[in-house]
């Protein structure tokens, strides 16, 4: 395998909604979508979906979930050998809100997601030390992150760490062994306090991530496009204009993305850019993973954009 996630995996729930309702209040929404998301999810289907070698380690309850996700896993072709069931416990469940501006409101509930234990990485050790590329997020427990950071570091494996969603508590420490740092915007703001409304304010507050000793720091800006910032060195990339739809899980798309083609081309600004077109089709349709493209697709929206 070329990539292993080691990370989250839910059951969106996606209600399409004019207005959220008051305290007490019931309202009726127009539209609503089940799917197969979670943030580690998303980021694997993304890139098996352009036809990366991928493997997940994630755990699913013992409810009516559990085998539906795993099949989906299986569909895309990601190796599901690590993919545990927990009993007792549900699987993890987002319900999700897009409003008619295609922004997203997520909650989670972690479910067995919260069980992803150091062990369940020590367990797939002989596979995971030849893979070329770890992406982690936090919706696990933050132990097995900095677990899976060590890991990666003593076999010399590139990290993504995508900090999402955002947690104070994680210690920059760690976020200083991985390769890339890959917030977006709203996490960017969480992690360091600071507003991120404006180009310069976002450069204010990465660089006080890039002082602590961050590696490479990847922020996704939405329909404003993403930014590279390393050293004192920052590259602006462009977003797609497209007809947004529902923003959720764009993000995702970005990272499992960015993932395939940097393994394969090792170019940082290109795999972004191809990125960035990938997640602008995301949001074109509803739901996360069942809005990605496969590589045709891609290729085919991508011509759109080369004339
Ligand atoms: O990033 C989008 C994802 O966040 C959704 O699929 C939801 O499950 C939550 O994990
Ligand atoms: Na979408």
């Amino acid at each position: 395998m070329d990539i292993a996630v080691i990370g989250s995996n839910m059951v969106d729930l996606i209600a399409y909604i004019d207005s959220m309702p008051k305290m007490g209040e019931t309202i009726e929404a127009p539209d609503f979508k089940m799917g197969c998301g979670g943030k580690g999810a998303n980021q694997a289907i993304a890139a098996a979906k352009l036809g990366a070698s991928v493997m997940m380690i994630t755990k699913v309850g013992d409810d009516i979930f559990a085998d539906n996700t795993i099949r989906n896993f299986q569909h895309y072709g990601v190796n599901t050998d690590y993919v545990m069931k927990v009993s007792g416990v549900s699987s993890g469940v987002a319900p999700i809100f897009v409003d008619k501006s295609s922004q997203n409101r997520i909650l989670i509930i972690k479910g067995a997601n919260a069980h992803l234990k150091p062990s369940d990485i020590d367990n797939a050790e002989e596979r995971l030390k030849k893979c070329k590329l770890f992406i982690l997020q936090l919706e696990i427990p933050l132990e097995t992150v900095y677990y899976a950071i060590d890991f990666a570091n003593k076999h010399q494996i590139p990290v993504i760490l995508n900090p999402a969603p955002a947690s104070r508590e994680l210690d920059i420490d760690y976020a200083c062994k991985c390769d890339f740092f890959m917030p977006n915007e709203t996490e960017l703001e969480i992690l360091t306090g600071l507003p991120v409304e404006t180009m310069p304010q976002i450069q204010v507050a990465a660089n006080t991530l890039l002082a602590k000793g961050l590696k490479n720091l990847i922020v996704t800006l939405g329909n404003k496009g993403s930014v590279w910032l390393r050293g004192n060195k920052i590259t602006y990339i462009e977003p797609y204009k497209v007809n947004a739809v529902d923003t959720s899980g764009a993000g995702d798309a970005f990272i499992g993305c960015f993932a395939h083609y940097y393994i394969i081309t090792g170019n940082v600004i290109e795999s972004m850019k191809t990125a960035s077109l990938f997640a602008a089709y995301s949001v074109t349709g509803q739901g996360t993973q069942s809005s990605y493209p496969n590589k045709d697709e891609f290729e085919q929206f991508r011509q759109q954009f080369d004339n």
